[in-house]
């Protein structure tokens, strides 16, 4: 399809997230031919610059995160042609001024708000928007989560945007929704038909889901203490892969014919309360540790988390999920900061043959697996059992492998380009709708509200390694073990 002329609005343009994603997003959708002549790119942010001092910003602070390999200069060029800059304080109605008039007499193209900005500043900037009369028909909103800390003030927020937006016109953000594996997970599910049969409690045994992070809180600790794992990761992308694994065949790949499947898995999640919580979830936080690199600071250590904090850096959960295709699946649910590698990957585990007539090397104790990577690279690995060479019969697993730079041979795609693309093209698809962040929260409020009630501390980890004891306990409950090849 050709694209119209668009208008990107960007408040928190001189943010981390704006520097290291956001704005290399858009300038490989412009090598891509998707950025329209006389589409804009307005940054707008605190600091006092012009447009020529934001630019030659980009030149050092983006240019840095652009890999060689994949800069053209004369694309960059042009690309920073389309940005420009204008100082802005979301609290004060004056300074919307420059932006007003930069925008008039562009009502009929595109325009996206995208707030990369702390919570805290959503209703300033969307009723700032309004009052500037800046809410066009065309006019989108894209927000970054944290969307609120529990339900009430998720829908607090949500209220506000919709004060001044349709639904349609929202667009919530997970950037794990616009990594390729996990569109690939949807293409795998029902682009494929060998899989669906098998896609049900009679033939898997468990599900584990792992976000392993190998870096710390990297100075967001005024944040990250205030949010905690489960706020920051359980909440949106763990339950977000969860969902997409666990959903019913959507009859099409509309916004809301997705949603409307994805909002069943998370209303079928068995509440975890009280001591079912307390029985089905460890909470960690890492303590001074190691890596190849080096010995690294525990969490306490760092100066902008006060050295009594409980927060969790990390936390894995059991879950089950009520229906006819999952009961009695458990789902092991893990994430946390500063663990042994950056590790995203989903691991099914089938179940083992119902009689087995040959001898193996490892009594089949690991059974047939389906292992989905998203981190550090994208592959589907399937395990399977082979006879081993030799002249007796013995059986070995081995892997088929499918690795995705194989495959393409191409550029690694941030998640946001993708995404950036769906809010310009107004496809929903990929976005968070209203209720599915509320039954998301519904979920993991009393989760939280049980580790309060019985005083549940984390317990801590070394850096650099997989986590709090406890996690292996609780999925050895199950007789099982973590994936860990
Ligand atoms: C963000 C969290 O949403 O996701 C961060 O706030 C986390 O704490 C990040 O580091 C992980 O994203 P990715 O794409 O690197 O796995």
């Amino acid at each position: 399809e050709t694209l119209q002329p668009f208008d990107f609005i960007l408040f928190g343009g001189t943010g981390d997230l704006s520097i290291r994603k956001l704005i290399p997003s858009l300038y490989f959708r412009h090598c891509e031919g998707q950025l329209p002549e006389d589409s804009r790119i307005i940054a707008t942010a605190r600091s006092d610059m012009d447009t020529a001092g934001f630019r030659s910003m980009l030149n050092t602070d983006v240019r840095e995160h652009i890999d060689d390999n994949d800069f053209n200069a004369d694309s960059w060029k042009e690309f920073l042609d389309l940005v420009y800059y204008h100082p802005l304080d979301v609290t004060d109605p004056e300074s919307y001024r420059p932006l007003v008039d930069t925008l008039a007499g562009r009502e009929e193209y595109v325009r996206v708000f995208y707030l990369s900005v702390a919570p805290s500043l959503f209703t300033q900037i969307t009723n700032g928007v309004h009052a500037a009369g800046l809410i066009t028909e065309k006019s989108r909103v894209a927000l970054e989560k944290p969307l609120g800390r529990d339900r009430a003030s998720a829908e607090e927020i949500n209220d506000r945007l919709s004060a001044v937006f349709n639904e349609d016109q929202i667009y919530r953000i997970d950037h794990y929704l616009g990594k390729e594996t996990v569109q690939n997970l949807l293409a795998l599910r029902f682009g494929n038909a060998f899989f669906e049969p098998l896609w049900r409690s009679e033939r898997i045994n468990d599900v584990q889901i792992t976000i392993a992070e190998d870096l710390g809180v990297e100075g967001r600790g005024a944040f990250y203490d205030q949010t905690g794992a489960l706020r920051d990761m359980v909440q949106n992308h763990l339950l977000q892969l969860l969902v997409i694994l666990a959903m019913e065949p959507p009859v099409s790949i509309d916004p809301d014919a997705v949603r409307d499947e994805k909002i069943k898995v998370l209303r079928a999640l068995k509440p975890l309360a009280g001591i079912d919580a307390i029985e089905n979830s460890v909470r960690g936080q890492y303590k001074a540790g190691a890596y190849g690199t080096g010995p690294v600071p525990g969490y306490l250590d760092n100066d902008d988390i006060p050295n009594d904090s409980s927060t969790e850096t990390f936390v894995a959960i059991r879950a089950e999920i009520g229906s006819w295709r999952w009961e009695g699946v458990p789902f092991f649910l893990r994430t946390g900061k500063r663990m042994e590698s950056k590790t995203t990957e989903i691991v099914i585990n089938f179940k083992k043959v119902p009689h087995s007539i040959f001898p193996t090397a490892d009594g089949f104790s690991t059974p047939n697996q389906l292992i989905i990577r998203l981190q550090p690279e994208e592959s589907i690995r399937m395990r399977i059992y082979v006879k081993a060479w030799g002249d007796d019969i013995q059986l070995q697993p081995v892997y088929l492998n499918l690795d995705f730079n194989d495959v393409f041979q191409k550029r690694k795609m941030i998640a946001y380009e993708r995404l950036l693309m769906d809010v310009i093209r107004g496809n929903q698809t990929l976005f968070m709708r209203r209720d599915e962040v509320a039954a998301a929260w519904a979920w993991i409020d009393p989760i939280r509200a049980a580790w309060e009630q019985y005083q549940y501390l984390p317990k801590s980890y070394t850096a650099g390694t997989w986590g709090p004891g406890a996690s292996n306990a609780l999925i050895s409950k199950d007789g099982l073990r973590w994936n860990e090849d």
